[in-house]
């Protein structure tokens, strides 16, 4: 008898522990949502929908006109601009270029090359660069037929925009120097298919004399 009381009695002490736990685990929960309640105003800040009106500015336009000059990607997709910065003529890839090709600018597309592409195409556009040499996907030799009979806007486009294993470089390379880059893969290809009669006269005398 007394030993059942005993029961009862430890029975409702752990009990009421029990229950007391219950309320402090649901007052820190009210706490908590109280604390993430208060952290959603500072998520929600005053801003402006596009269009919306103000009366902060002038003219009542929270909107700010652009600087002049601006000029919006898409806008350079297209019209004069388009082989520049896409390597295309009305959508087609052309065997052109945007500007003259210098000296000048086949030296910095070697430069340029040799930075950007050599580590995976190697310096002779080979494709046995060293990323290729520790395990990354060979890239097709520069000097393929279909390589050669490629026109330049493809080159541009595969710099710009990638091209499957590769990544695209058009973030990390300005338009400019990615032509040059191309003017440089024309230069490599001509590397191992030009005859003597490619090169200028005057030259082809110091030629002969160093093959000898
Ligand atoms: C990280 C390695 C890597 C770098 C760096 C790289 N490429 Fe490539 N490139 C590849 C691979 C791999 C392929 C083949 C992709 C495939 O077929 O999936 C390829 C393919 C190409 C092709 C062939 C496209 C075709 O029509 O078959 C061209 C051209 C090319 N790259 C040019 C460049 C130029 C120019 C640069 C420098 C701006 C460059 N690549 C930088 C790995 C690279």
């Amino acid at each position: 008898m007394r030993f059942n009381a005993l029961r009862r009695n430890t029975k409702c002490a752990s009990f009421r522990r029990a229950k007391r736990r219950g309320i402090s685990l649901f007052a820190a929960a009210t706490i908590l949502l109280f604390c993430a309640g208060c952290r959603q105003d500072m998520h929600v800040q005053p801003r402006y929908n596009p269009f919306d009106p103000t009366d902060f500015f002038p003219d009542g336009q929270s909107a700010r006109t652009p600087v002049a000059g601006t000029v919006s990607r898409g806008e350079l997709a297209s019209g004069p601009q388009e082989l520049m910065y896409t390597g295309k003529v009305n959508g087609a890839v052309v065997d052109e270029f945007p500007f003259p090709v210098t000296r000048e600018v086949l030296e910095r597309g070697r430069e340029r090359f040799n930075i950007y592409c050599e580590p995976c195409h190697g310096m002779t556009g080979d494709g046995d660069g060293m990323i290729v040499q520790r395990g990354f996907r060979h890239p097709p030799s520069l000097h393929s037929d279909h390589l050669r009979s490629a026109p330049a806007g493809h080159f541009f486009d595969v710099i710009s925009n990638g091209f499957g294993a590769m990544y695209p470089y058009g973030y990390r390379i300005v338009p400019r120097d990615r032509w040059a880059i191309v003017s440089y893969i024309r230069a490599l290809q001509l590397s191992r298919q030009a005859s003597i009669n490619d090169v200028p006269e005057a030259e082809r005398e110091k030629l002969r004399g160093e093959s000898e």
